[in-house]
């Protein structure tokens, strides 16, 4: 650089000894040198060299050289300030700026994070203990998006993500090369038939055809894709009326029909915000065939604006069917029953996150959602995890006709699976006392919730695929099973999934996440603190914003509709013309020891020693690897 200066100076380089502006003291006397030297030249070149020579300087030879130049910047501006000059100085100051903040920061960060006493890194390591919170913080992304494969990730892996997303946005999930499924890994299989059903051998409802909008991909480079959307009509795959299923049949004066297998599972309007209750509601009617639980938190105004068939949850907290002072009221059920839209009610006793109440934290609790649950607003919600009303299956049963009785709508339970006797107890009950829900939504342990404990989630409940066939097979040998109908939920994403949970017992499935995902969640895992980045969960409206309705309802459509011609998919390669008829006959299962057995004998030996299968991984997508989200804040 020097070398460079003096040329463009016009100066003759022997007039200076190079090796003096090795360190900075050589600098300060070759600044002064210099400056004598070029009295009609800017002062920007002394600056440069001591510059150029920061590194190797100690503190007061800096201080030394600072007040040098302040000194000889002084004489010159009172000689001759040109625009080169003030430059110069505001470079200078930019400069000395640009080193003195962060040095003032890093000292004053050492000393809180070396006085703190919370965090004991941060104590021996102040400042570069930090490093550890931040790879803490970007873990989770670094390893969804570098160093996970796309079968790994849990609650849901890239590969079960990106179906969900694809099937939303294009309608299509069609991939190429073959599987990335671990085929020596314990799970279940589709029997295949030699011949199978050609489409047209199918029993499939194709009309009315649906209106939507797709996404189609223009070009695909490295940093960005290039797409538009497009309108298009589509086959509904809804079900033929002889498979349809219908619920209190025999019971209610007013049954529930549904021509899909598939619904949103409960998720309240409060755990999830406006915007994302709106954008299902709307894209689940345009559907067809599917219904929408409206959760624990009551019905809300934004459950109705799409016109989808509801299924109104009553859960602990009796939210929407209360007193101000939490008592059960008759007249506000009556209320609730009388409105068109809403075609079932489900007493809700756990989910497989929680086997307790709901949680909602203060600051979700909006005016609106008070009023809705008639609680006060801005006000922790924690509902009891128990009914105040009943403690046995007796006093359910009684509570379930009570409500059938008032409103002529079928009423169902949601259960969580905890033993096999726990299972067979409800069941003979039921029997002894000849009184049987309308439906049974069963939720596997691995279900997701807006809020939980780690101990609830982890640890308590059977997983779905252990639970269902027992809970099946149990109705079945109690002589019940034709009176109830049974509802799967617990990471059904995906055509095959749900295929297996038909084949195990379900009669439908419901799914919360995967509706999450198709409104735009991006698994960022923080639902319950209100600061959703995507505006799904949350019921702030700056963050609600980033989800326009419009946008997304279309997704939801074309999420269930993909589902359910996955579906059909299925049953047309096992043989069946719907997949209303897959049965344990339609799969296999592949034993951790290699071992293959029919549906029909893993759900006999689940029955015969459940216990043994609980240790085994019953799921396949079970033998994903973990990949934590959270922070340690240790
Ligand atoms: C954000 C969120 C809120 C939920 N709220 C409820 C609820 O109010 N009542 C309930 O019974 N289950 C609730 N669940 C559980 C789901 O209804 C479902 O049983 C469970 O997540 C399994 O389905 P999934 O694996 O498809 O998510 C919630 C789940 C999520 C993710
Ligand atoms: S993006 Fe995160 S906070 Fe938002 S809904 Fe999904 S998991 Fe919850």
């Amino acid at each position: 650089m020097i070398k460079f200066v003096y040329t463009n100076l016009k100066l003759p380089l022997d007039s200076l000894d190079m090796m003096a502006v090795k360190y900075l003291k050589d600098c300060i006397e070759f600044v002064k040198i210099l400056c004598d030297k070029m009295h009609k030249t800017s002062i920007l070149l002394p600056v440069l060299i001591l510059l150029n020579n920061s590194q190797r300087s100690s503190i007061l030879e800096w201080v030394k050289a600072i007040s040098f130049l302040l000194k000889n910047y002084k004489k010159r501006w009172q000689n001759r300030v040109g625009m080169a000059d003030i430059l110069v100085i505001i470079i200078f100051i930019f400069l000395v700026l640009l080193i003195l903040i962060p040095t003032v920061m890093f000292i004053w960060l050492y000393i809180v994070d070396a006085r703190q006493k919370e965090h004991s890194v941060l104590r021996n390591y102040p400042v570069v203990g930090k490093v550890r919170y931040l790879l803490e913080n970007i873990g989770p992304e670094l390893r969804q998006y570098l160093f996970a494969n796309n079968r790994e990730g849990k609650p849901f892996s890239r590969h079960q993500y990106i179906n969900v997303v694809k099937a939303g946005k294009y309608k299509s999930r069609i991939h190429s090369f073959g599987s990335e499924r671990d085929f020596e890994q314990p799970g279940f299989y589709i029997t295949n038939k030699m011949f199978p059903l050609l489409h047209e051998e199918l029993r499939i409802d194709q009309e009315p055809k649906i209106d939507t909008m797709l996404y189609k991909i223009e070009h695909e480079g490295i940093l960005q894709r290039k797409e538009h959307r497009h309108e298009a009509t589509v086959d509904p795959f809804l079900l033929a009326d002889e498979d349809a299923i219908i619920i209190g049949q025999d019971t209610c004066k007013y049954p529930f029909i549904a021509k899909g297998h598939v619904g949103q599972s409960a998720m309240s309007y409060g755990s999830l915000g406006k915007n994302a209750i709106t954008a299902l509601s709307r894209g689940l009617a345009m559907a067809g065939g599917t219904w929408m639980n409206t959760g624990e938190g009551g019905v809300s105004p934004h459950h109705f604006k799409g016109g989808v068939d509801l299924i109104m949850q009553i859960g602990p907290g009796l939210f929407g069917v209360r007193t101000k002072d939490g008592q059960f009221s008759e007249e506000e059920f009556k209320k609730k029953a009388s409105q068109e839209e809403i075609k079932a009610f489900e007493v809700k006793l756990a989910q497989g996150a929680k086997t307790r109440g709901g949680h909602i934290e203060a600051e979700k609790v909006t005016e609106e959602i008070a009023e809705i649950r008639n609680v006060e607003p801005w006000t922790k919600l924690d509902s009891p995890n128990r009914f105040k009303e009943f403690n046995s299956v007796e006093g359910l049963m009684e509570f379930v006709e009570r409500l059938r009785d008032l409103g002529g709508k079928p009423v169902g339970v949601k259960i969580v699976a905890g033993s096999k006797q726990e299972v067979e107890n409800f069941v003979k009950t039921m029997v002894e006392i000849d009184k049987v829900p309308d439906f049974i939504s069963i939720d596997g342990a691995e279900g997701g919730t807006g809020a939980t404990f780690q101990e609830l989630s982890d640890a308590v409940g059977l997983p779905l695929f252990a639970a269902l066939p027992l809970l099946d097979q149990l109705l079945t040998e109690y002589g019940i099973r034709n009176r109830t109908k049974i509802i799967a939920s617990g990471k059904l994403v995906t055509p095959d999934m749900i295929a297996y949970a038909l084949a195990l017992g379900a009669d439908l499935v419901n799914t919360a996440r995967g509706m999450m995902i198709s409104v735009g969640c991006i698994m960022a895992g923080v639902c319950h603190n209100n600061t959703c980045p995507v505006g799904v969960a949350t019921t702030n409206p700056d963050r609600e914003k980033a989800l326009v309705v419009e946008e997304k309802m279309y997704r939801v459509t074309n999420y269930i509709i993909s589902l359910r011609e996955g579906l059909f998919n299925v049953a047309a390669a096992a043989g069946v013309q719907s997949p209303s008829e897959l049965s344990a006959e339609h799969i296999m299962y592949r034993t951790p020891a290699g071992n293959l057995m029919t549906g029909v004998e893993f759900k006999e030996s689940l029955l015969k020693a459940p216990t043994a299968f609980l240790t085994q991984e019953t799921n396949f997508t079970s033998h994903e690897t973990e990949t934590p989200r959270e922070k340690t804040l240790a």
